[in-house]
């Protein structure tokens, strides 16, 4: 569109300034330099009909007609205006169950990438740091980017992928601002132990603990870091446990005074959540009987799924891994050095998807990650694909 002002002489000045307002109004802001669509994104862009795709963050699992029904009635009972902007209110005393938190210390989010964007808008300024996991979900580092922050990472070692408190604690720096936690971990699906959680919550700054994954465990809940100390935040959703990636419903928990600009930064972001999702959030959680089945039957998949594919990554890859705790993902080794080519002639060449671990920072190079929220059938063909081509390519 031409606007007026650009459009009276028609003089070649006149052009020349236009096309100069053109080029200014077309950049991108500095604070999005060098930010591009993910690795992941760009792996899932190389899918052919015939790609087996063992790349995917998100459950294989479909609404059963008893959730189908619960939406139905969200939809034709609950209300379609904005709700207050940290979220209803009956919703907020429901996700804050029996933690002791008041329903004012939770903000319902547009997912739980919405409450991680609005904690790192309201607390980090240019020039802080922000700790972030190595090998990690990327986003950290991209969100703490765009706030103007520079990224330290603490490492997760192989092949158990613990936290060094200690080295942890080493990075801390007058201008450390958050430290980022994330346990069950994308893409290690590791878990951390209570004490090396109690060990973060009381180094100092202020921990957001990311725990999505949370429901997605084997053999016993993972520790939370909910009330730890004062100065956690943690953050989460029904994407993942409910397979409701699409309907956008997380939160955020987090003592009455740190919460405050949390909210603040949500209201100008999201104005609320989808009301549709909160209502129909809302009705699974008055539904707990309906929810522990559905949640058992979410693990039971999910265990299926994470056997075979370790006995197909024993089988075929030749390596074993440590047993994943939660979460849906496998991290291999295997042997390439540069794992961005490895996965990109994979899509390519053996039509199969996976991502490449040094999308996950430095230490994952030398990994894939494989997520097993796939059809036990795709799994096998898969892994065996990646095995077949590994063996035909002399490695
Ligand atoms: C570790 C982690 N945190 C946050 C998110 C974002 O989840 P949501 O769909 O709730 O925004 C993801 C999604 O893959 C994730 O893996």
């Amino acid at each position: 569109m031409t606007s007026k002002a650009f459009n009276h002489g028609g003089t070649e000045n006149t052009k020349n300034l236009r096309d100069l307002c053109v080029s200014v109004v077309q950049k991108p802001a500095k604070r999005f330099d060098g930010i591009e669509i993910s690795l992941i994104r760009q792996i899932n862009a190389l899918a052919t009909p015939l790609s087996i795709n063992l790349g995917i963050g998100e459950p294989n699992i479909e609404p059963n007609e008893n959730l189908r029904q619960l939406a139905v009635e969200a939809a034709a009972n609950g209300s379609w205006h904005y709700t207050p902007n940290p979220g209803n209110v009956q919703l907020r005393k429901l996700i804050a169950g029996d933690t002791g938190f008041e329903p004012n210390e939770v903000c319902v989010t547009a997912g739980t990438e919405e409450a991680l964007f609005s904690i790192f808008q309201a607390y980090v300024d240019p020039g802080d740091e922000v700790l972030v996991p190595n090998p990690g979900f990327l986003s950290y580092a991209t969100l703490a980017r765009i706030a103007g922050a520079t990224t330290v990472t603490y490492d997760l070692e192989p092949p158990d992928w613990r936290v060094g408190v200690d080295a942890l604690r080493e990075k801390i720096t007058t201008r450390t601002k958050l430290i980022i936690v994330n346990s069950p971990s994308n893409p290690l699906g590791s878990v951390i132990d209570r004490d090396g959680l109690q060990a973060i919550a009381d180094l100092g700054p202020l921990v957001v603990s990311d725990e999505v994954y949370n429901e997605i465990w084997y053999d016993e809940p993972p520790p939370s870091m909910l009330g730890l100390s004062g100065n956690v935040i943690v953050v989460g959703g029904m994407s993942k446990s409910h397979a409701m990636t699409g309907l956008r419903l997380g939160w955020a928990i987090a003592a009455e005074g740190v919460m405050k600009p949390i909210v603040t930064a949500h209201q100008y972001i999201a104005t609320c959540a989808s009301s549709f999702s909160q209502s129909l959030a809302e009705s699974i959680f008055m539904h707990p009987e309906w929810n522990q089945a559905w949640l058992d039957s979410m693990r039971a998949q999910f265990r299926n799924q994470r056997d075979n594919a370790l006995a197909a990554i024993e089988r075929e890859l030749e390596v074993a891994i440590p047993t994943p705790a939660g979460a849906f993902y496998a991290f291999v080794p295997v042997p390439a050095c540069d794992t961005v080519t490895f996965a990109k002639t994979l899509a390519t060449d053996a039509a199969v998807l996976v991502i490449p671990g040094v999308a996950f920072g430095s230490l994952g190079e030398g990994f894939i990650r494989i997520s097993y929220a796939a059809k036990l059938d795709d799994i096998d063909r898969g892994i065996g694909q990646i095995g077949r081509w590994l063996r035909a390519a002399g490695r």
